[in-house]
């Protein structure tokens, strides 16, 4: 998510930019930061992604000084096939890490995120039919009528709404629930959960995360004793390498498949939406012709792409002359590398007709999102089921939408309205 995946949920903590290390020359070393370059920190109205969109009119590699949450230098690889490379060369470009179990003091791994082949590949092959296609058409009804329960709720309510509170969060939560075999009994606590890991500050975190890990392990336990046919069932049954998976093997599963589609999901609805509500034309004619929802999702997905991806480097390595050493972080940001004219035609126009979208938001290599099936019927139901039961909307006047950089990409107080 280390990827970076997920990450901006688990730091915490003001961002210092650390000292250049003396192996970085200092001809390549920029000023730019997905934290708080201009357009990175909360700001009304911004527009992250064509802030980002500049660094091509740069070199291939350069050195940022802060570029995590917590202030650590990373190499920014701008060029969409330089990412390729490197997301390819895990004996090089590790993702080794521990990012959740950090924020509790702790270093067990989010499987399989944070594992490198080939160790990654045994419990990825044992996870991959979880989230196959076949699967997430299973699961696809209970997303259609999750989606239509909370628009009907908001619909009937009034005529605007909180678009991440009122329906992205509490929709990701609802399918998550849906995806292990939980009712939605338990939905508001998980959303209180996730909006302290999302969005609080250095006193809540830690809490949520421990509320998770605990949710995690004692379901575990409750599968054992009594198996059902559901996801952690089939977790603690299953068996890697001969041997049923330990404790903190299951518990990084758990975590991750928590985690993992949350912010991401929620994020890319709100982004959604939100050029929808600024560009009625698109809105138009996504309402007038919903058979296009797919493909549009694809370019709003690439134009608006959220997460920056970290690899830490084994060995000392020459990329491009750049003197990459031992142990440093190696940015791969897909919101970089899917603005990149070398591999998209005018990459900052929105088409949302674009034909041949081979994007990258879902990383690629070994790592490539493992839920991306089920995202992608997330956003469509989502959007069709929003533009089928709410008339024409626009940002609520008078309020104004705060996009901030990291790790993940965001967006809040995206207040729509259709009054
Ligand atoms: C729009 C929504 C999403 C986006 C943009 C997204 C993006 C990504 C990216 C870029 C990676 C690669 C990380 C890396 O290489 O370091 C990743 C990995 C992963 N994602 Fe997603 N994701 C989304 C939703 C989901 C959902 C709904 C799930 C479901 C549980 C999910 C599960 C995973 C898992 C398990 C991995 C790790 C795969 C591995 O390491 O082999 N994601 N995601």
């Amino acid at each position: 998510m280390p990827t970076a995946s997920h990450e901006r949920s688990l730091d915490s903590g003001a961002v210092k930019s650390r000292p250049v290390p003396d192996h970085v020359p200092p001809e390549m070393v920029r000023d730019f930061s997905l934290f708080t370059s201009p357009g990175m920190l909360p700001t009304a109205n911004g527009d992250p992604h064509a802030a980002v969109a500049c660094v091509h009119a740069g070199p291939p590699i350069f050195y940022s000084t802060s570029n995590t949450r917590d202030g650590r230098g990373t190499w920014v690889i701008t060029r969409a096939s330089d990412q390729r490379r490197v997301l390819q060369d895990t004996e090089t470009f590790s993702s080794h890490r521990s990012i959740f179990a950090s924020v509790l003091g702790e270093s067990w791994p989010m499987i399989p995120l944070e594992l490198d082949p080939p160790f990654h590949g045994v419990f990825r092959s044992l996870l991959n039919p979880l989230l196959s296609p076949k699967r997430v058409m299973a699961l696809e009804p209970a997303v259609r009528e999750r989606a239509i329960k909370l628009i009907d709720r908001i619909a009937a309510s009034g005529t605007s709404c909180d678009i991440m509170k009122d329906f992205a969060v509490p929709f990701a939560v609802n399918i998550f629930l849906r995806f292990i075999g939980l009712s939605d009994d338990g939905l508001e606590t998980f959303v209180g959960w996730a909006r302290d890991l999302l969005h609080g500050d250095k006193e809540q975190r830690p809490p949520a995360a421990r509320a998770i890990v605990a949710f995690i392990d004692e379901l575990a336990t409750e599968r054992r004793k009594e198996p059902v046919d559901d996801f952690m069932t089939f977790i603690v049954k299953a068996k890697v390498e001969g041997r049923l998976l330990s404790d903190e093997e299951v518990r990084g599963i758990g975590v991750l498949v928590f985690v993992a589609g949350l912010d991401t999901v929620s994020a890319a609805i709100c982004f959604d939406l939100a050029h929808l509500a600024r560009n009625p034309k698109d809105q138009e004619l996504l309402r007038s012709e919903p058979d296009r929802i797919a493909v549009a999702a694809e370019e709003l997905l690439r134009a608006y792409s959220t997460i920056q991806m970290i690899r830490v480097a084994t060995k000392d390595v020459d990329f491009k002359g750049a003197p990459i050493r031992k142990g440093d972080y190696v940015s791969c940001a897909t919101m970089i590398a899917n603005r990149d004219p070398a591999e998209f035609e005018c990459p900052n126009e929105i088409d949302l007709a674009r034909e041949d979208n081979r994007h990258a938001a879902f990383g690629y290599g070994p790592h490539r999102c493992l839920g991306s099936h089920l995202a992608r019927r997330e956003i469509v139901i989502g959007l069709e089921e929003w533009l089928a039961r709410i008339p024409a909307f626009r940002i609520k006047t008078g309020t104004e939408p705060i996009t901030f950089g990291g790790h993940v990409f965001g967006i809040e107080n995206l207040i729509l309205d259709w009054s």
